[in-house]
């Protein structure tokens, strides 16, 4: 049977980027009765400098938005990775296993630690971190955007190399990413990059928590080009393609569909179609994210059940592991 786990920074609010690419995703696997753990990254959002109370509130409400994406704690394990040591304690085992060119050469680490002058080492071992979160739980299937296709692929390394060196106890864990342009959202102003949480520029990010007038007015800002028909060309015209990209996502429909019924449309009046989709699509969630967070009790229970069953997992996973490598005395 697949095992899929699978991760989420609480680092700002979730977006539409990983709500399309990811988060979505979480919940068909889960009407698909599979079984699930997502975990809440709070160790990967110290790896960058963080205000401590805001990271605080940001798991809460990270909490709140998956369980108003329909997470449903009672089928998925839903917990904070803090809350589970064991994440650490793998890593540090894995730590021994990677080699510092290996994760130099990754894209996100590149261009992660050309934002600032001193890079610290843990986000160069960040995707370490990463693969431990993966592999504690043997998971098998990893349901991601195409950002993190690296990411695995060194999980995968890591899993192959512990288990030669240690005898075979690791699945190589396989990534569930959308063929269709869900998996890259890019961002509304730079249209060359992907849509995060990180952007300098807040417009270019459109949050499941914005208001119908905030989305509206990104959507109008969004950098398009000089063409004022629509049409969908990814290399040629990314910003528009983006938009429709966006618009078949939350509608359903096909990328041709949505050109098709745009075509008596300029860009402005297509903007303005894309964010009432937007606005639509998101209204439901929206309502669902301010009533879970009223309700801190009920996160904080739900958390705390999904950190207990995500431990149990841990635990058993990291018993074997010391005993394979010898360490301690027990076992
Ligand atoms: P994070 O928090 O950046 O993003 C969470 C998920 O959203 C996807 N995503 C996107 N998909 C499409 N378009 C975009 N613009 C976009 N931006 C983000 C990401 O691909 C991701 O699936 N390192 C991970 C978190 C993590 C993890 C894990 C994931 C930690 N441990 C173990 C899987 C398994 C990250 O930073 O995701």
């Amino acid at each position: 049977p697949r095992k899929i786990f699978s991760g989420i920074q609480p680092t700002g609010s979730m977006h539409l980027g990983n709500y399309l690419g990811a988060v979505r995703k979480w919940t068909e696997l889960q009407k698909k009765r599979e079984n699930i753990t997502i975990s809440i990254v709070d160790m990967h959002s110290i790896t960058m400098p963080h205000n401590p109370p805001t990271l605080r509130d940001n798991i809460f409400t990270m909490a709140a938005t998956l369980l108003a994406c329909g997470i449903d704690p009672s089928h998925t394990t839903l917990f904070v990775q803090s809350s589970v040591m064991e994440h650490s304690e793998l890593n540090w085992i894995l730590n021994s296993l990677t080699t510092m060119p290996r994760l130099a050469q990754l894209p996100q680490f590149k261009e992660k630690s050309r934002t600032v002058r001193d890079v610290p080492l843990g986000l160069f071992v960040y995707p370490v971190l990463q693969a431990a979160d993966i592999m504690l739980y043997k998971a098998t299937h990893v349901p991601v955007g195409s950002d993190q296709l690296q990411h695995i692929q060194l999980a995968q390394h890591l899993a192959r190399a512990f288990n030669a060196r240690y005898g075979d106890m690791f699945p190589v864990c396989n990534a569930i990413i959308e063929e269709n342009d869900g998996s890259r959202i890019l961002s509304l102003r730079e249209p060359s990059k992907k849509m995060s949480k990180s952007d300098q520029n807040p417009k270019g990010t459109i949050n499941l928590s914005d208001s119908p007038e905030q989305i509206i007015e990104k959507i109008k800002k969004a950098l398009t080009d000089f063409t004022s028909d629509i049409s969908y060309n990814p290399g040629m015209r990314p910003g528009v393609s983006n938009l429709v990209n966006i618009h078949a996502q939350v509608t359903g429909q096909s990328i041709d569909t949505v050109v098709e019924e745009a075509k008596q449309l300029d860009t402005a009046q297509y903007k303005e179609r894309v964010s009432e989709a937007v606005i639509e699509h998101l209204r439901p969630i929206r309502e669902m994210i301010n009533k879970h967070l009223n309700n801190r009790n009920e996160l904080i229970y739900v958390l705390e059940m999904g950190s207990e069953k995500a431990r149990k997992m841990a635990q058993t996973t990291m018993a074997e592991v010391r005993q394979r490598l010898g360490l301690g005395i027990s076992g």
